[in-house]
């Protein structure tokens, strides 16, 4: 960014800083810029240098240096325990006995200021009397009426706390020999310099005028926002990303499917991914050397292999549909059905077994159900399929529905998510008669989305079903690919999530 570029993006404490900064010199603490700008706080002085540093007008340069201040100040005020030593030493003319001077001090002082009056030599230990005795050195003698290094220190410090620079070298190391007295801090100090880019900005002079870096409310009602001017937002300033929660986009679109069915009154359903081949297949009137129940195309599974079957009733009924069309005026299959084969456990590969074992136990109308729901299929994965995938099923049963009825369902439900070309033609299901399969027009072609019909008598009849069933399963993935304009199915199921947010559908 050019200086010029910069200067449209400062907020009013920027460029005071800038100004402030310039008037001293070009080189500052933000202490100094503080005081001279008349800032209300330091934390202005302090925001404004680190975006101005971002923004690359000034530089800044930080070091970092230890300061000292007094953690007790007990010794301050009773003094060091070498001086009260050396003061009773004196009045006893240069010489005490240890043992006095235990007396005077307590044991433990006392042993204390013999330590450091050796340490200092300010007098000698004598030992060969009967008793120890401490004699005053000539160092002992000058120090009587003089201050020793550490206490001047001490003084110092008990007015102000002091750099490391601003002390005696000699005399910190003696403080520091004492244990608790001193406490020491690490500070940063940061000075700012003006840079290029921030001397260019000065030169081409800095205008300081108030201004409103938020619209609220009040300035919106009152109109005063005709009057003040705005600071301009730099939307090319670095700002991390941010990634908060948020629900998966086929989450989203399943949700979106919902909401349109429930808005137009239907009632959501689900059921389990296992199921014996009979609600799958027999009871969808699908005969039982029908290709699709073959291995190249369902998952069968291997425990349990067998699901057993409960209503005998409709079991019956289901055989004698597929044997010889049972009581609904049909031929059936005419083949000799096997149970074995309908108690087959598998992976569903349609919603439309939740349809047909809900309508089992529901044989009454009116009723409006929907499913958005998983599917398993034996395919290979490539561009357009998945081995497991999702349905949005549904079907309406009342008496007088109609097939005219279920392609306008059809039409609304496409036309809420968006899609107004809506065409259907001849399908080819064993369930339903007639059969539909519907087709959205998109990006210049027509793409197959799904199939219904209105069931047949011979899967009706043995639930004991008397209205007409309008029912329909259609392609969710497709829905959602064609949303995003995604050429590979594969996309919406990338668990990467750093190459899900390159992703269109992020
Ligand atoms: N079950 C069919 C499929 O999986 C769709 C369908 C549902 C067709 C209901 C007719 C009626 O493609």
């Amino acid at each position: 960014m050019n200086a010029a570029e910069v200067l449209e993006g400062l907020s009013h404490s920027e460029k005071k800083v800038l100004a402030t900064l310039h008037g001293l010199g070009g080189r500052a603490s933000p202490d100094d810029i503080f005081k001279a700008g008349e800032f209300q706080q330091l934390v202005e002085v302090m925001n404004a240098a680190s975006w101005l540093q971002s923004k690359g007008a000034v530089d800044i340069d930080e070091s970092a240096h230890k300061t000292y201040c007094l953690k007790d100040r007990s010794l301050v005020e009773k003094g060091v325990p070498e001086r009260r030593a050396l003061t009773l030493i004196s009045e006893k003319e240069g010489s005490l006995g240890v043992k006095d001077l235990e007396a005077a001090m307590g044991k433990e002082e006392s042993s204390m200021a013999i330590g450091w009056l050796m340490k200092k030599k300010l007098a000698r230990l004598d030992k060969s009397g009967t008793e120890p005795m401490l004699h005053l050195s000539d160092e002992g003698r000058k120090y009587q009426h003089e201050q020793m290094l550490d206490e001047t220190l001490l003084k110092k410090l008990e007015v102000e706390d002091l750099d490391e620079g601003e002390t005696d070298k000699a005399a910190l190391d003696l403080l520091r020999a004492r244990k608790g007295v001193l406490q020491e801090k690490l500070v940063v100090s940061r000075v700012l310099r003006l840079n290029k880019i921030g001397d260019e900005i000065v030169s081409m002079g800095i205008e300081l005028t108030d201004e409103v870096a938020q619209l609220t409310p009040e300035l919106l009602q009152t109109g005063k926002w005709k009057g003040v001017s705005f600071r301009k937002y730099d939307i090319r300033t670095f700002a991390p990303c941010q990634y908060p929660a948020k629900k998966h986009p086929l989450t989203r679109v399943a949700d979106e499917v919902r909401r349109i069915f429930i808005q137009m009154g239907f009632t959501e359903i689900d059921d389990e991914y296992v199921q014996p081949a009979f609600w799958n297949m027999d009871a969808l009137f699908t005969p039982q050397d029908h290709p699709a129940r073959d291995l190249q195309d369902t998952f069968y599974l291997k425990n349990p292999s067998r699901l057993p079957l409960e209503d005998e009733e409709v079991v019956r009924r289901v055989k004698a549909v597929h044997e010889n069309g049972g009581d609904t005026g049909s031929q059936g299959w005419r083949y000799a059905w096997s149970r074995e084969e309908a108690e087959r456990a598998l992976l569903r590969t349609h919603t439309t077994v939740n349809t047909i074992k809900y309508l089992a136990k529901h044989p009454d109308p009116p009723m409006k159900v929907f499913c958005i729901s998983r599917i398993f299929r034996n395919e290979s994965i490539d561009m357009t399929h998945l081995p497991e995938f999702m349905q949005i099923e549904g079907f309406i049963m009342e008496e007088d529905a109609s097939f005219d009825m279920l392609v306008s369902v059809l039409k609304e439900f496409y036309h809420h998510m968006g899609f107004d070309k809506v065409r259907v033609r001849p399908g080819p299901f064993p369930y339903t008669e007639p059969s539909l399969e519907v087709d959205i027009y998109y990006n210049g072609s027509w793409m197959e989305l799904g199939g219904a019909g209105v069931f047949r008598p011979e899967v009706t009849g043995p639930l004991g079903i008397k209205h007409p069933v309008l029912a329909w399963g259609l392609g969710f993935e497709r829905l959602a690919m064609l949303k995003w304009n995604l050429k590979d199915i594969r996309e919406l199921y990338v668990t990467d999530l750093d190459l899900l947010r390159q992703s269109p559908i992020f």
